[in-house]
């Protein structure tokens, strides 16, 4: 064999091993095996969101840890069997939203059974009911398959946690394949929502173990936290807004609270620690509503590729809180 018919056989099959493993999702992946299930979805979530509006937060975090864990495989749903499951690693208030899924599981199962993933439910019920309540909209390629593990500690170890500094928070999102425009971007995401004060009381009354606050965090802001809101350290039940006033509107809130260092955790302030996600966040401030949402999609889009189950990988899960057995 010649030297250059050598190098062709060995890119052909380069390029067959990356197709052959390169998961491949597609927009409209259910058209032909189920027409109707991606309207499902949409209908019920457009039906149902506007009665409880914080979900859509829910919904969107639940994507998020979904995919940082395994991949988007909706593992994040999976009930604790004989081991500790995702959704027993704290802080787990996307409780909320285990429900909302399993009743459009329901509704996709009796239209076409065993054909639509939970994982894919996952990925079109946050996209759309962050649609339905005003925010931005992008595209959810479809295809993704259940996983059949769910581990406590690898949740722990991939999720970052509201104490993690800008090196943590780098490497976590680097092991997804995602880099710091994406961080800033996804972080934007804390434009709507709610917080328990358990997840950074610390900040208000502990900071270094001697009693005092974190210096990072605007005092005045610290002071009406803890006068208003979550009055001791131990408060595991009161909720704040992330983005107060707004905690429904998926504005630029967020990123003016950062610059006014009045971002709840130590991870929203690790932002301005680094001279580029600083300036991406004055960027993103500083830039149309319009211009946020264009590359906020583009990074929601990378991140809802994560390591995704394709083809005959994992299963379709029957009900979406348990493998099929
Ligand atoms: C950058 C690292 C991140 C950290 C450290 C972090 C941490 C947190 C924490 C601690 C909470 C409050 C949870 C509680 O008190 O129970 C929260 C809420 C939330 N996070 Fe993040 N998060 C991060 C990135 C993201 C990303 C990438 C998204 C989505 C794209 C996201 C979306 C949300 C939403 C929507 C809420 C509000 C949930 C609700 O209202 O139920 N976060 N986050
Ligand atoms: C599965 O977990 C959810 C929430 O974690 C809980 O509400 C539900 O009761 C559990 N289901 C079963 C059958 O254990
Ligand atoms: C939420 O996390 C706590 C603490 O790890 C755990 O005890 C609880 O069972 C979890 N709740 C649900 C519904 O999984
Ligand atoms: C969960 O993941 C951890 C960390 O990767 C691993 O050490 C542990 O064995 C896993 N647990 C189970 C039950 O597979
Ligand atoms: C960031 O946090 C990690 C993990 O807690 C720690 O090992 C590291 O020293 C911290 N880095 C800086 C620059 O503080
Ligand atoms: C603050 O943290 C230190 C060290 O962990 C602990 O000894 C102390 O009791 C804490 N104080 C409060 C008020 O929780
Ligand atoms: C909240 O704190 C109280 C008192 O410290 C404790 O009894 C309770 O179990 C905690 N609840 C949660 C959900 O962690
Ligand atoms: C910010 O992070 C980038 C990427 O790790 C690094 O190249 C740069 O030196 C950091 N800047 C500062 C001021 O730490």
């Amino acid at each position: 064999m010649g030297g250059q018919s050598y190098y062709k056989v060995l890119i052909i099959c380069v390029v067959a091993l990356f197709v052959s493993t390169h998961a491949q999702l597609e927009l409209g992946f259910y058209a032909k095996s189920c027409p109707k299930a991606e309207n499902i979805i949409t209908n019920f979530v457009h039906d149902h969101i506007h009665n409880a509006p914080s979900l859509a937060a829910a919904l969107l975090r639940m994507h998020f840890h979904d995919c940082f864990v395994r991949g988007c495989d909706g593992s994040v749903l999976l009930n604790s069997t004989s081991n500790e499951a995702e959704k027993d690693a704290p802080p787990n208030l996307t409780v909320r939203g285990f429900d909302f899924i399993d009743r459009i599981k329901s509704l996709v199962e009796a239209e076409c059974p065993s054909v639509v993933s939970c994982a894919d439910i996952i990925a079109l019920a946050a996209r759309d009911s962050i649609v339905h309540t005003g925010g931005p909209s992008w595209k959810v390629p479809t295809g993704r398959r259940d996983g059949v593990i769910s581990n406590k500690t690898e949740a722990t170890n991939n999720i970052p946690a509201p104490s993690s500094n800008f090196t943590t928070l780098q490497t976590l999102f680097a092991n997804q394949g995602l880099d710091l425009n994406d961080l800033v971007l996804l972080s934007g995401a804390h434009t709507i929502g709610i917080s328990l004060c358990t997840s950074f009381s610390n900040r208000l009354y502990n900071f270094t173990g001697k009693g005092d606050e974190d210096p990072s965090l605007d005092s005045e802001y610290a002071k009406n936290l803890k006068t208003l809101k979550c009055k001791n350290i131990n408060d595991n039940t009161t909720i704040v807004e992330m983005d107060p006033g707004s905690r429904n509107t998926f504005d630029l809130g967020y990123y003016s609270q950062v610059v006014k260092r009045r971002g709840l955790f130590e991870s929203d302030a690790a932002l301005l620690t680094n001279s580029t996600t600083k300036s991406l966040v004055n960027q993103f401030l500083q830039g149309s509503i319009q211009k946020f949402y264009a590359e906020f999609a583009k990074s929601i889009e990378k991140m809802g590729q994560i390591n995704v189950k394709t083809g005959t990988q994992g299963e379709i899960r029957k009900h979406c809180a348990f493998i099929n057995s």
